[in-house]
């Protein structure tokens, strides 16, 4: 069984350990202070989980989910991470990470500098415009429960919603594709990560993060992202996969 290493115990890490766990994965969950930390989160996961360093992660990790804000100062295990996968769900948001001009005007997205700083790993955006968090106050009881696991459907179920996909690797978005299914939801292809402003916060497809969209409405949303003016709008055209990026370590390019 595929192992997901999850570096980031918080909201989003400890709910996407949930729900992976849920679906068979096994998982290997790190935050920053260690895992003394995480006893009582193994425990709720159950046998599926451990708890380790974030090197212990990213070196036990088939595929690794970042679960954490970018920021260019992190210290990452890059050589555990290195020729894998990575899930990106980070957002952009400048009131909580401060800003980063290259995003600001529109010459990178957010997770174009991820994968400039892991240039050895596979980025991949998913899971970046779901809620993982109880929502307070609740329009109705089950509202509580995160968007994640609330939301998910099985294969063919009318009501089953659609999230997004962004790399500039074919394999991440065949196994994001592979993964959301499992956990429950379809896939939208919005590759590669240059394009992956379309999802970012404040844009059309973002207003359904509590309640999800459908595969067709997220489509349209994520073309009604045009309506945004320059510099959210940016590069156009791109075709959907571009060529990977210069890795420096040896034999790791792949
Ligand atoms: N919450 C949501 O509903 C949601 C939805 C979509 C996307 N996201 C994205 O998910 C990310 C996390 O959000 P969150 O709400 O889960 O934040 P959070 O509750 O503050 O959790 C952040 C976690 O990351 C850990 N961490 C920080 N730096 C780390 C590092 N270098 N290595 C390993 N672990 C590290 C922290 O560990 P310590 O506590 O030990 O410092 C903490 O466990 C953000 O980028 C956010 O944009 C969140």
């Amino acid at each position: 069984m595929t192992t997901i290493g999850v570096l980031g115990a918080g909201q989003a890490g400890a709910t996407f350990a949930r729900a992976a766990v849920g679906a068979g994965y096994d998982i290997v969950i790190a935050n920053s202070r260690g895992p003394h930390t995480l006893r009582s989160l193994i425990e709720d996961l159950g046998s599926r989980a451990r708890a380790g360093t974030a090197a212990e992660a990213a070196a036990a990790a088939d595929v690794a989910f970042l679960a954490f804000p970018y920021s260019p100062s992190h210290e990452l295990p890059a050589q555990e991470l290195a020729g894998k996968i990575v899930i990106d769900n980070n957002n952009y948001m400048a009131w909580r990470d401060g800003n980063f001009p290259e995003v600001d005007s529109g010459a990178a997205t957010i997770q174009e500098l991820r994968q400039r700083q892991l240039p050895c790993a596979k980025i991949v955006k998913a899971f970046s415009h779901i809620q993982f968090h109880e929502r307070i106050p609740a329009r109705v009881p089950d509202e509580r429960i995160a968007a994640l696991l609330r939301l998910a459907r099985p294969r063919g179920d009318a009501d089953r919603k659609a999230l997004i996909v962004s790399s500039d690797y074919p394999d991440a978005v065949a196994f994001v594709t592979r993964l959301y299914d499992d956990l429950g939801f379809d896939t939208v292809d919005n590759s590669p990560l240059a394009e992956s402003w379309r999802s970012a916060p404040g844009t059309p497809m973002w207003a359904a993060s509590v309640d999800g969209q459908s595969r067709d409405e997220l489509v349209q949303n994520l073309r009604r992202a045009d309506i945004l003016s320059p510099p959210r709008r940016r590069r156009p055209g791109l075709p959907p996969h571009r060529s990977h990026h210069r890795c420096p370590i040896e034999n790791r390019t792949s």
